[in-house]
Formats: structure tokens, sequence, C-alpha cells
């Protein structure tokens, strides 16, 4: 073992972007100008962007090579197998069925297992996935672990399903439930990852009442790290083998490449089910194209398949853990409340706590990425009420948690860059008491916190 403590990025700059430093008054402008709603900004106004982890990351060298292989023939490319091999290598199903990306195959596996009448369990659905599943008419429920939903409380696997109420929905409404869904890790719960351990007690649950269970396998491969450096006897393990073990335990998955997939477009819907396949296709020709392509060009299937060799790489694996938890660590240390252990690919901010002053419904999660974003030029992501609170029902009511996520894309920024973002947020912390909440002006029917106009409360 070398002696060093500094973690440092396992790679050098090849290429660079700029990024523009702006104003505190141009920022103010820029988030009127958007409604206060950060997803309405032009991304150029942004110095530090942890909007989110997907899609966002650096490519590396060897993916831009294999760009250049892309072969964009309609169907049958040899990108198509390659990409075919590159995803059965880690995930043997017996079906692939490449979309555009993550969202594309929900709605695809949900239009043929959804409706009315419905139930759809999974630890935490992410909010992209609940919607898919309550567009079909079903009901999405969220059956994480206890300590899941608590920010403060330490546990090594916060993203495990409770399996005691999975055994009982499906005791009291077996009929309804088509699949049963995990999430790894649990972006929505705060990046946390799921133990082989309990996703083998789901799938005994699954056995017992006939149900096939499907893995939303987005951050596969930051759950794989967690499992081998936190669950007992997965130390000596590969990557590849531990995500092959999660693959068999499950009949098929969803998948956005945007994340583990170090691609910046692309994912997949995979299962084993031959019938169920057969009609996932049928609806993936009418909107994303011929199963050989999916919503993808060549291109994209052959930076994916390159991604997917990168992604389980343990020096790779190791400084994005680490790098994640720096962050975590000097805010923690700075007294700034964060949902702790440190998810994989975010930090989340706990707003609720920092802003005690400001009620779930005046959206305090909205007021602290709004402050970050004008007074650093950062950008986060409020996961809470404003993401969460609106029911299809029309009703409205405070989220579980309302949080910031600073999610980090992959390979993009540097030490300096997050040492900039600590010192930011340690000092809108310092000021939390100026903070006020905001107000919702309009919103749409469905994931209004992409779209939704909002007003400062005097
Ligand atoms: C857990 C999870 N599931 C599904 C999705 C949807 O994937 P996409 O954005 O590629 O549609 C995301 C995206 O952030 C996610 O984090």
């Amino acid at each position: 073992m070398e002696p060093w403590r500094t973690i440092i990025e396992p790679f050098r700059i090849h290429s660079v972007e700029p990024i523009r430093i702006t104003t505190r008054e141009e920022r103010e402008r820029a988030l009127e100008a958007a409604g206060w709603n950060l997803f309405g900004l032009h991304a150029d106004d942004v110095l530090i962007d942890l909007l989110t982890d997907s899609g966002t990351g650096a490519m590396s060298r060897d993916q831009w090579a294999a760009i250049q292989h892309g072969d964009e023939s309609y169907a049958g490319s040899p990108s198509w197998y390659r990409f075919l091999g590159a995803v059965t290598e880690l995930f043997p199903f017996r079906h692939v069925i490449p979309t555009h990306q993550g969202r594309a195959a929900e709605r695809i596996l949900f239009a043929v297992l959804g409706g009315p009448g419905k139930v759809i369990p999974n630890n935490t659905h992410f909010d992209t996935t609940r919607a898919n599943v309550e567009f079909s008419g079903a009901e999405a429920v969220d059956l994480v672990i206890a300590e899941g939903r608590e920010p403060a409380t330490v546990h090594p696997f916060k993203g495990n399903m409770d399996v005691d109420a999975l055994e009982k929905l499906l005791a009291e409404r077996a009929d309804d439930v088509p699949v049963v869904f995990v999430t790894v890790t649990n972006n929505s719960g705060g990046g946390q990852p799921v133990s082989l351990r309990n996703l083998r007690a789901v799938r005994a649950v699954c056995d017992r009442y006939s149900k096939p269970l499907f893995l939303d396998a987005c951050r596969f491969a930051e759950n794989a790290w967690f499992i081998k450096t936190r669950e007992e006897g997965q130390a000596d393990r590969t990557i590849p083998d531990i995500v092959r073990d999660m693959a068999a335990l499950a009949d098929g998955m969803t998948m956005s490449a945007k994340k583990d997939g170090l691609a910046n477009i692309g994912g997949w819907l995979a299962m084993n089910d031959d019938g169920l396949a057969e009609r996932c296709r049928m609806l993936e020709i009418l909107t994303e194209g011929f199963p050989t392509y999916g919503g993808l060009a060549g291109r994209d299937l052959e930076a994916i398949a390159q991604g997917l060799r990168e992604v389980v790489d343990e020096d790779y694996l190791r400084y994005r853990i680490v790098s994640t938890a720096y962050l975590g660590s000097a805010l923690d240390a700075a007294g700034v409340p964060v949902v702790k252990p440190f998810g994989g690919h975010a930090i989340y901010l706990d707003a609720r706590a920092l802003l005690p002053h400001i009620p779930p419904l005046e959206y305090p999660g909205q007021a602290l990425a709004i402050a970050l974003y004008m007074e650093g030029g950062i950008r986060g992501c409020e996961i809470g009420t404003v993401m969460f609170g609106r029911h299809p029902d029309g009703s409205e009511a405070p989220a579980a948690m309302d949080l910031v996520r600073l999610a980090i894309p992959r390979r993009t920024y540097t030490q300096s860059h997050v040492d900039y973002v600590i010192e930011v947020v340690a000092w809108v912390a310092e000021r939390a008491s100026d903070l006020r909440g905001y107000r919702i002006a309009s919103e749409p029917a469905q994931l209004r916190h992409f779209t939704a106009q909002f007003e400062p409360l005097a």
C-alpha cells in the first residue's frame, strides 16, 4: 500500500471547456428571467453545474475514438453488437432493448405492465419512474427502509428495501403488483446503495409471490463499489462479478447510460421474459426505432460500450466515491447539514434542517438552491416538496425530505472546483437565516419542477 492519502483524479485533462465567470447582478437577472427556476437558466450563465450527473460527464479518449467506429446501418450494425456484448457481459439478460435514455425504457415497460389498479413498489421511485408509473394509471409506492428516510442516520445501505413492508404489500395486493423494482443506487433517497443481502431478501419475497424483480440500474457500478467496500465477504471480489450477482438476482432492468454508462445519451431495457420482450419491442418500434438501435446513433452505442468497460475500473470508482465524499466531509465539518453517509454521485444538503424558518410548502430546498446560484454561480437541484409535493389527485403536501442535490458530473470537475463549491455552500449556510421562501406562480400538471415559475416571498 502506498502511504499517500490524497486520491487524485485517475486521468489528466485532454481537452478543455471554458466556463464563464458572472457577477452576482448578472445572476440575479438570469434568475428573474428564468422565473426563479434553475432549469430555466442558460447553462452559459452557470459556473459550476451540479444540476445533475446525468449525461454531463466527460468522455474518455477511448470513447471518442470508439465514436469514430460508429456504424449507422439501420439494422444489425456492428456498433449494436458491440453494445449488446458490453451490456450482456455485465447484465446477461436474454433481451436487451436499446432506448434513447432511461425514461424511454420506463415508458415502454410501464405502458405494458402498468395501468389503473396496478401498484409498483420500489425502494424509492426516481421522479421520471414515478411519473411514468402514474401516467400509466398505476400507483407508485416507495418502500425504502426507515433509515433511508432520515437524513442524519448513518447506515451502510440506506437504499435497502423494507422487506417486511414489501411482504405486507404483496400479502394484501399481490394481484395488483406486476413487478417489483429496486433502484441502485437510490437516487431520490440520497444516492444510497442497496446491499446484495437485501437484494437476495427482496428476491426471496418476489419468488414467494411469483413476481418479477427489476433493477433501475442507472448507478450499478457505484452500488457495486459500495457493496465491495461495505458488505461482509465482498472485499476481494471484482466489480464485474458483483454486478453480475446483482443482475442474477433480477429478471430485468431499466438503465440510463447517462450515468454509469459514462455516455452523454442512451439507455436500455432488458429482461429474460420472451413474451414481455416482444410486447416491449412493439412499443419500442413505435417511438424509439428499430430494435438494434433504439433511439440511438451507432456512435452512441459505441460510446456506451466503451463506457461500460471503463466504469467498472476500480481506480475510477475509488476516485469517484472518495472525491464525492471529500465534498460531503468538508461540508459536514463546516456544520452544513448533509445526508449521511455520503452517496455515490451526489451530496445532498438537508435544506429543511438548515432553514427551519421556511416551512416545506414555501420550498426550503428551492430557496437554498437559488441562493447557491445567486451567491456563487453553482447550480444544484431541489429534491423535495417542489419535486414530489404535488399528487395525482391535485393535492399538495410536504415531501418526506427537502434536499438540495449537488450532483457530481463524472470526470468533469477538479478538486479546486470542489473547494470553491465548499466555500460557497459554507458561506450561504452561515447566512441561512437571511433566506426567504418561495411561492409557485404557475406549474404544469406533471413533473412541475422542470418548468414551474416561482416568486420570492417578501
Ligand atoms: C434512478 C434513476 N432512474 C431513472 C432515471 C431516468 O433516466 P434518464 O434521465 O436517462 O431518462 C434517472 C435519471 O436521473 C435516475 O437517476
